[in-house]
């Protein structure tokens, strides 16, 4: 699949190649030679492939001579990278344009792009407000960022939404961006097959590809020598990753390069994220037991519990088939967190198809959930075939009556960690004190601790002896003489 798109005469498009060009970025440096002290601001919303896409830009832009500045104050370049999966994500984001058109009327060379999933579903819309938006460019488009800066410079609007069924962005080193050094994220693949009916991501981000092991390993590798402990390997459904030709003699399935990383860079943890229920096999579960540096959580989302709403949802499981999975993990990997995604008022949901959603929660005992009330998505297929008939009231009761199960099965996970001691990678100092850090367990829980002579990065065995709703609180083990 590939989004055709028209452009309007007055907007420019840069380098319509689908295949990425090696070189463009050093054509795109002589353009903005004579623009080196410049700096890019960018704000990131959406999922963490947002976040390693922002990353990927940063480090475009770094090559073509544009600083990156964390104050907006600072910046000549302000781009708003993007996420449409609900209307209100992209309701933030107009807000947010609104906010940068004010900062454009004091200085006004300042440039606004909109890059990502919003940019890629609106097109030239986003163009249409007058002094609104100066460059809007789609995920697969990155590459080009430089140059098409550049013809907005001269004053022209310019937009590159093109989708790629190669991109990986594979051959470019993200400048990392976050504060605490101890985890990163890592994209495996790209796009999504899977469109499940509600969905706009198939749509926004394109055709599934996977990319080159060799360069996830080395970009590992990179993160490995530069001191970080963490790596989450991102796709929108990474038991689908895939690498190598019918002919080729090595193929790469997500257990083999889950097993290769931690195999390779034993001082190193990994997450991945997200795991479609449908095709999480058993062999990438006994990949996870045998390796103590694979995390012990995984992000299962169920979306629904009742068999007839999953259908609708073209989620490709049903409730049992999901809770078999569940039952899989228990099994093979005990002391193994689940983690879930919920949609509350899906078209036509029963107050019986509730009620299995909240029996479902119930059976998996989920650790944490991500929970959402259905919002309808423009040429989705739920919105060409079905009706958004669930009224926003009995929307909202449902989300809150997910949101207190979950609230106490949270509660419940947290209590049968009393006592327990975990490993916790240490991230960073707690805002509330100096003299406490705060980390995570392999399970994914944020746990708190007295500092003592730890740092970020360090590894602290530390044993559970309170909770609040958010945090474990905890103390380091006694080590034993
Ligand atoms: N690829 C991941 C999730 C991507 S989007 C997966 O398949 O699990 C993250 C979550 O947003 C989804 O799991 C879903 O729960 C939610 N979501 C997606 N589209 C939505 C919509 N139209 N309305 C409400 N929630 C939605
Ligand atoms: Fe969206 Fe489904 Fe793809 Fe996840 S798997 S990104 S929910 S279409
Ligand atoms: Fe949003 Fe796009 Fe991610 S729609 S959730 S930013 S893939």
């Amino acid at each position: 699949m590939r989004n055709s798109c028209k452009f309007a005469d007055n907007y420019i498009l840069a380098n319509m190649s689908l295949k990425p060009k090696d070189n463009s970025p050093l054509q795109a440096a002589d353009l903005l030679n004579n623009t080196s002290n410049r700096k890019l601001y960018i704000e990131t919303y959406g999922c963490q492939m947002n976040v390693s896409d922002s990353e990927v830009v940063v480090s475009i832009m770094q090559e073509n001579g544009v600083g990156y500045t964390s104050e907006i104050e600072k910046a000549d370049i302000i781009l708003v990278n993007t996420c449409s999966i609900r209307e209100n994500a992209e309701q933030r984001i107009w807000g947010r344009l609104d906010v940068f058109r004010q900062i454009k009327k004091r200085k006004p060379d300042l440039l606004v792009g909109v890059i990502g999933c919003m940019a890629e579903r609106l097109k030239e819309k986003l163009l249409e407000k007058e002094k609104l938006v100066d460059l809007v460019i789609g995920p697969d488009a990155y590459r080009e960022l430089p140059s098409l800066v550049e013809e907005a410079g001269t004053g022209q609007r310019a937009i590159n939404v093109l989708l790629s069924r190669e991109e990986t962005y594979a051959d470019i080193s993200p400048v990392r961006t976050d504060k605490n050094r101890v985890s990163a994220f890592v994209a495996i693949m790209r796009g999504c097959n899977n469109f499940c009916s509600y969905c706009v991501v198939p749509y926004t981000r394109g055709e599934e590809r996977s990319r080159n092991p060799e360069s996830i390993l080395r970009e590992i590798g990179e993160l490995d020598e530069k001191g970080y402990r963490e790596v989450t390997l991102l796709g929108q459904n990474v038991n689908s990753y895939r690498w190598g030709n019918r002919e080729a003699t090595e193929k790469l399935d997500f257990s083999g390069l889950l097993e290769k990383a931690s195999v390779n860079y034993p001082g190193m943890r990994f997450r991945f994220s997200t795991s479609h229920p449908r095709d999480i096999s058993d062999k990438l579960l006994n990949t996870i037991a045998n390796h103590s540096n694979i995390c012990r959580h995984l992000h299962l989302p169920a979306q629904s519990g009742s068999s007839r709403i999953l259908k609708l949802m073209n989620r490709g499981y049903s409730r049992e088939q999901y809770l078999d999975r569940v039952g899989a993990i228990r099994r093979i990997i005990p002391g193994c967190a689940i983690s879930t995604d919920i949609i509350a008022g899906f078209c036509s949901e029963s107050e019986t198809d509730h009620k299995q959603t909240l029996s479902l929660m119930e059976e998996a005992g989920y650790d944490f959930a991500f929970m959402f009330k259905y919002s309808e998505r423009p040429d989705t297929d739920a919105a060409k075939k079905l009706k958004d008939d669930v009224s926003e009231e009995v929307k909202t009761r449902r989300l809150n009556e997910i949101i207190e199960l979950q609230g106490s099965l949270s509660a419940k996970s947290k209590e049968a960690d009393l006592g327990k001691t975990f490993e916790v990678l240490v991230e960073g100092t707690s805002k509330k004190s100096q003299r406490e850090l705060y980390g995570r367990t392999s399970q994914n829980k944020v746990v708190v601790f007295p500092a003592g002579d730890h740092k970020p990065g360090d590894y602290v065995n530390i044993s559970v002896t309170r909770f609040t709703p958010a945090t474990l609180i905890g103390v380091q083990e006694a080590t034993g003489t």
